[in-house]
């Protein structure tokens, strides 16, 4: 009979939202009655820029007529998109990033997923902890660690983010070579100063490493000091490949659109020990593997670079940082410790006992949905993510819940 990839033996029975999910979707059968407000996955709430739905209704009228129809486009992306994405997110902040090494993608949870297809079985990996399991999954799916012992899968060096270091992981002794980075950082909304990356930065050309820095999150950062991109860091250019989404910046969850960016001087060397541009490999794999991004999403993506759609998106991303400012003043009144929030739209509360029994506990008492910490990686036990994504009235009921469930 054929055989299975044995790997997937090694993983959790199921990903930590789905699991979520299934837990939420047995309360919610088993309690009809009870309402629950999710505060788990981030996923946004709030409709669409305006600027983005008349810029897809434009483009579904293109794609009804002949002569504007378009069938499979550039597996990259439309240069039109791609143009824009050079000039606004990098350009504008002294990044040199050229339009081809911007690469158009439905979700930066796929990309952060396969990006590792391009690195050998055997290289040496160093995660943050707690982290986006996306990143630890899909390598240990790739048979790149041993089994999971004690919550923590062997082969990996884990960087432990904790309060002690504000969350932010100092760069370790030991060599790694592909090292996993988010900022702002999901799940414990911390973010990195320009000194931190520089020290990343330095400790990748040290070992001849790259960087995947996942900035999913960057329309969220308000400190004018904190940088947005890592190619903001000198040197950055040679270690590092980004990954940027459309999903937080402008509602796209249900949508679909992002990108990641593969510089053209990023090398990396064959068995040999000869140097091989990772943007070629990249390349390679996106136009086997994947067939662009729908024209119309790609016209609603860049209507975000119009007046209109900076403005309404900036709207948007003021809003749930608002929600955040309510959700760490209400678990600051009930005593609980938070991070996060202030350029994150995550606050990572400190709960102080088992992170599932909490989440149990506000869902029974408060039905609330959060996300535990210990979904993350070890060192997210005893913390809970609450997510800013939602109306303001949900949030609002959901602290209300929360408080009386705890008092
Ligand atoms: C999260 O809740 O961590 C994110 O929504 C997951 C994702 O973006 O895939």
């Amino acid at each position: 009979m054929i055989r299975i990839n044995e790997n997937y033996t090694k993983l959790k029975a199921s990903y930590l939202f789905a699991d979520i999910a299934r837990r939420v979707t047995a309360y919610t059968s088993a309690h009809p009655d009870r309402p629950v407000i999710r505060l788990g996955i981030g996923d946004v709430t709030e409709p669409l820029p305006a600027a983005c739905v008349a810029a897809l209704h434009a483009a579904t009228d293109e794609m009804g007529q002949r002569a504007t129809f378009k069938g499979y486009g550039p597996e990259q992306g439309y240069a039109f998109l791609r143009e824009l994405v050079s000039q606004h997110d990098y350009a504008a902040r002294g990044c040199k990033v050229e339009p081809d090494e911007i690469f158009i993608s439905d979700g930066s949870k796929c990309d952060c997923g396969n990006i590792q297809e391009i690195f050998a079985t055997d290289t040496r990996l160093a995660i943050p902890d707690p982290v986006y399991p996306v990143y630890v999954d899909t390598n240990v799916m790739a048979g790149r660690t041993g089994p999971n012992v004690d919550g923590r899968y062997q082969g990996i060096l884990y960087l432990d983010s904790t309060a002690s270091n504000g969350y932010v992981p100092a760069v370790p002794s030991a060599p790694a070579d592909l090292i996993y980075l988010c900022f702002p950082n999901n799940p414990t909304g911390a973010v990195a100063t320009r000194a931190q990356l520089e020290a990343w930065v330095a400790y990748a050309r040290r070992n001849k490493a790259v960087i995947l820095f996942d900035s999913a999150y960057e329309a969220y950062i308000r400190d004018p000091d904190i940088p947005h991109s890592i190619y903001e860091i000198e040197g950055a250019r040679d270690v590092a490949i980004e990954f940027r989404s459309f999903s937080k910046t402008a509602g796209f969850t249900g949508t679909r659109c992002a990108y990641t960016v593969v510089p053209k001087t990023l090398m990396a060397s064959d068995a040999a020990g000869q140097p091989v541009a990772l943007h070629a490999l990249w390349n390679r794999r996106q136009t086997t593997k994947f067939n662009g991004v729908s024209y119309p999403v790609q016209r609603a993506a860049a209507a975000v670079y119009t007046d209109a759609g900076q403005h309404q998106t900036r709207a948007l991303t003021d809003f749930y940082l608002a929600n955040a400012q309510l959700i760490r003043s209400a678990m600051g009144a009930l005593g609980l410790k938070c991070a996060g929030g202030d350029n994150a739209p995550y606050i990572w509360i400190d709960v102080g006992r088992d992170s599932w029994e909490f989440f149990d506990l506000l869902l029974d008492k408060a039905q609330v949905v959060c996300t535990p910490g210990a979904g993350f990686g070890k060192c997210g036990e005893g913390h809970v993510r609450i997510s800013a994504f939602n109306s303001r009235e949900n949030v609002q009921r959901a602290l209300e819940r929360i408080a009386a469930a705890l008092r």
